[in-house]
Parts: C-alpha cells; sequence; structure tokens
C-alpha cells in the first residue's frame, strides 16, 4: 500500500463512512432519491433545519486564522492575508514543517506577529483546532483533507473555509451541510473564479435584464494538467494524479460551475435537478508518462479511470441547461469555457470575449465583450481591481480572500454558503454515478431540504 493510499484511507475514517451513510440512508423518513438510493443525510449527524442566510454578531475585532496546507495554492492565500489588515494568521499547520516555516517567515516579514506553527503530521490540524482561539480555519490541502478540516474546525466552534472541490463524495458533501447547521457556523468554498472581472460582469448584467430569461451555459476546466499531474513534486506527494486513476468523473466542476450556478440563482430560487455524464477514454495520461519517464515507468502502466474529456448536462429545476466540460489530460489552451445564453442575447468568454445582445448589437454579429466593461463592470471588481493587482490568479484570489475576512468580521453570510459548496462539488460524484450506468439520469440531492423556494436571490456584493 503506497503513503497515497495509506493517507486516503485515513482520511475516509475521518469523514463519514460508505457503510454508515447507506444504514443510515435506508432508515432515513426524509430524502431524494437518486439512482435507486436515498440521500438525506450522514450517520451521527442529526439533521437540523437549515438557516440559509445565517448571520453572527459582528467581531469588532480583526478575524483570527488558522491556516492549514500552505502549498502552491495556500501560499497565496497566506500572503494575501498578510497584505489585509483585518485578518491575523495565528496559526499554520502543515505536515512540511518547510511550509509553516516560510509561513511564519512571509507574515513577520510583512510586519505581523509569528504564527504558531503545527507539523506533527496528517491530523495536527485537530490539535489546532482544540488548542487555539480561532475564529476561522481556511484549508488549500488535497482534497481528501478538506472534510475532516472543516468538520473539525466547525466542531470546535470555528468558521471553516476550504479550496476547491469542497468534498470529493456524496456523503461527504451531506457531512459539510449538516455539521454546519449543527453548530451554526459558515463553511464558504473559495471559489476564486467567481471573482474573475467578466464573470461578475455578467452577473451584473444578468440582474439587470440584458440577457433575458436564461436558458443554457457551458463552462468547464479545460487546463493541460499533465505536466502537473506527471511532473514529479508539483503536488505533494503527487496527490492530483491519484485521483485520475481512481475516478471516471468530473474531477474538478467548480471553477465553471460556480459563476453560473450564481447568474442562475441555485439554491436561491433554482435547483440543479439532474444530470448525465459521458467520457471519452484515457490516452493522454499514458501517453505523456511514456514521452516523458519511458515504457516502464509505473506512471506509463498505471490505468488512469479519468476519461480524457468528461462532458457533463445538468437540467436545473427552472428548466435552464448547463453543458460542463472537464479537460485535462490532453495538449490544450486554458480555458473555463464560460458562455450563457438567455431570451435576448448571449455571451462568451474563451477564446475571446464576445457578447451578442438584441437590440443593442448590430445584424447577427459578435461585439466585443471588453467594450461593455465601462458600463457594466461589477461593483465589487470596481472597488477592488487596484487593491487586487499582482495577487494570484489575476487578482481574484486577493478579493476572494478579502470578502471572506470581511464576512466573518462583519458577521454576514459569506458570497458563498455550505449549500454551494455542497451543491457544486456534488457533480463531481453524482457525474460518477451516470458514467457508470451507461450515462443514465442522476438526480441531485436537495441539499437545502426545501429551503431553496423561499430564499432570496443574493444581493449584488459590494464592499
Ligand atoms: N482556486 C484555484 O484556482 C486553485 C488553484 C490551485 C489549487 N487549488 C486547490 O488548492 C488545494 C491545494 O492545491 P495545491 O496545488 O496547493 O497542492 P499542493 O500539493 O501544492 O499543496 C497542498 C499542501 O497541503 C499540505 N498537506 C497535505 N496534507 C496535509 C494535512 N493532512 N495537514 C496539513 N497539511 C497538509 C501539503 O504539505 C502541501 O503543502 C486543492 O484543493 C486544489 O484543488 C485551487
Amino acid at each position: 500500500m503506497t503513503r497515497e493510499d495509506r493517507v486516503e484511507k485515513q482520511a475516509e475514517k475521518q469523514s463519514c463512512s460508505r457503510r454508515d451513510f447507506l444504514k443510515f440512508s435506508a432508515k432515513a423518513s426524509v430524502g431524494v432519491a437518486l439512482g435507486g438510493m436515498v440521500l438525506s443525510g450522514c450517520a451521527g449527524v442529526p439533521m437540523t433545519q437549515p438557516n440559509m442566510l445565517f448571520r453572527d454578531k459582528p467581531l469588532g475585532r480583526k478575524v483570527r486564522v488558522g491556516f492549514v496546507g500552505i502549498g502552491s495554492q495556500g501560499s497565496g492565500h497566506v500572503r494575501n492575508l498578510s497584505k489585509i489588515t483585518d485578518a491575523e494568521v495565528v496559526a499554520v499547520c502543515d505536515i512540511r514543517e518547510s511550509q509553516t516555516k516560510w509561513a511564519q517567515d512571509k507574515l513577520v516579514a510583512a510586519g505581523r506577529p509569528k504564527p504558531t506553527a503545527y507539523t506533527k503530521g496528517d491530523y495536527d490540524f485537530l490539535r489546532m483546532c482544540e488548542t487555539e482561539d480561532l475564529d476561522l480555519v481556511y484549508t488549500a490541502t488535497p482534497w481528501r483533507w478538506h472534510v475532516p478540516i472543516c468538520v473539525a474546525a466547525m466542531k470546535s466552534g470555528k468558521h471553516a473555509a476550504t479550496e476547491v472541490p469542497a468534498a470529493p463524495y456524496l456523503e461527504d458533501c451531506w457531512k459539510l451541510v449538516e455539521t454546519a447547521e449543527k453548530y451554526q457556523k459558515h463553511c464558504m468554498m473559495m471559489e476564486n473564479a467567481c471573482y474573475d472581472r467578466m464573470e461578475l460582469m455578467i452577473w451584473n448584467m444578468v440582474r439587470q435584464g440584458l440577457f433575458g430569461e436564461l436558458l443554457h451555459a457551458e463552462c468547464g476546466y479545460l487546463h493541460d494538467l499533465r505536466g502537473h499531474k506527471l511532473g514529479e513534486k508539483v503536488y505533494q506527494g503527487m496527490w492530483r494524479v491519484y485521483h485520475s486513476i481512481k475516478r471516471n468523473a468530473d474531477l474538478y466542476p467548480t471553477h465553471g460551475l460556480g459563476p453560473v450556478a450564481q447568474w442562475m440563482d441555485i439554491n436561491r430560487g433554482n435547483q440543479f435537478d439532474h444530470l448525465v455524464s459521458m467520457s471519452c477514454n484515457a490516452r493522454g495520461l499514458p501517453l505523456y508518462a511514456e514521452k516523458k519517464y519511458g515504457p516502464e515507468s509505473k506512471w506509463t502502466k498505471a490505468k488512469y479511470k479519468l476519461g480524457d474529456v468528461v462532458n457533463t448536462l445538468i437540467r436545473t429545476k427552472n428548466g435552464q441547461t448547463i453543458l460542463i466540460t472537464h479537460d485535462t489530460n490532453l495538449p490544450r489552451p486554458y480555458s473555463r469555457k464560460i458562455f450563457l445564453q438567455g431570451t435576448k442575447g448571449l455571451v462568451r468568454k474563451y477564446p475571446e470575449e464576445k457578447i451578442h445582445i438584441e437590440g443593442i448589437s448590430e445584424g447577427h454579429g459578435w461585439e466585443e465583450a471588453k467594450d461593455y466593461y465601462e458600463k457594466y463592470d461589477h461593483p465589487l471588481w470596481k472597488a477592488m481591481q487596484e487593491k487586487s493587482k499582482g495577487a494570484g490568479h489575476g487578482g481574484l484570489d486577493f478579493i476572494e480572500d478579502y470578502r471572506l475576512v470581511e464576512c466573518i468580521k462583519e458577521g454576514k453570510p459569506t458570497d458563498m454558503n455550505v449549500y454551494d459548496a455542497a451543491a457544486w462539488s456534488a457533480v463531481t460524484a453524482i457525474s460518477e454515478k451516470s458514467i457508470a450506468k451507461k450515462s443514465s439520469s442522476v438526480d441531485f440531492p436537495d441539499f437545502t431540504r426545501g429551503k431553496w423556494k423561499t430564499t432570496p436571490r443574493m444581493e449584488i456584493m459590494g464592499v
């Protein structure tokens, strides 16, 4: 058994076990049919009433943060937090001491107090949660750790924030929801793509009715990750490639889907209803491995379950369709697709930003979407564009960190709540089920248990 397998087994123990989950599901009285199964909650976590717009008292002081997982993405967040006046990183945790030391040095160099380091193995985040007086635990660890860390945080009275995707399995999505409800804590999935200029502008235009009634969207994660997945040492322990070996699913749905879900008011008057998913052969990773490491390499001989292109089609309760593409094993330019069509117009982001609005655009042609920025830029983008310059992913990561800290400090609902984290992340597990059943239609569970019908639209956020 490799270290990766051992770690995965341990992490699974921490989250809902599949067996307990099925036992509980069979007994549960409230449920949603999913391919013959009933999905309604995790064993041992009592179901409570959701509170979609959960508010807290303003803190009246800086937000005390414990950060777990300071790798390539986590280090960017720590850097951002060092620049956000209302945040104070009190503790840092990583299985690699070099990473906590880096974070301590970075924070001290920024004139901040030196945070306490937690480096005693995979579960030292538990000790951090138990020991430290924190408002927020923020994690950028490999996917399998997101749920155990968020749950430990909320159980010990802290809000939780996690990198994407929040949870790799359905039972883990439920576990996040039920723990957040039980302990009345925020659990925000940090989907930075929701803060990109174009996505924010489209949202602003949707609200102003420029596209009319929304009917269809296309989005996804189309990123040549062969060098990352098989580049040795890019990811700590090569964790990412193991998911491509073990699962045939849309492994990373939220970068494209998050903004679309916001435009379509998912969990606030609308919901994902069902999906079908289909994947093609898996060729890209073994071919790449053979070129890089030779025919005898374990990476060349490995059996990869993940089809190179996975397409998933969702239908929402309000009758829209969303096509999501996951394409990370082949040579290609980067794209999240980002396409939206309504009764009055359409817009797309990749490969070039183009728009057509009936009554504004001439004839049947495209216009340059950048010409709309001045008039329709989102107020959050306008307020943050200077401050966020130079931060990760073109500044988005700074905006999301800033918003997280601001919401926690002010006791406001976070821009994305635990139901969003669950519904957007659930696409991985549900697409996996659909693919395994020859692309059968599979229903989404209702993580809100009916509250989506009465929850108001999200306000357009400002600063
Ligand atoms: N939003 C984005 O644009 C974006 C970009 C890259 C990565 N990510 C996400 O960020 C997360 C991390 O990805 P990455 O690329 O930084 O990976 P990485 O391998 O570079 O970093 C992971 C870090 O977590 C640490 N770690 C592993 N297990 C741990 C544990 N049990 N306790 C404490 N620390 C632990 C590792 O030592 C490492 O420093 C993933 O969820 C990924 O999907 C998001």
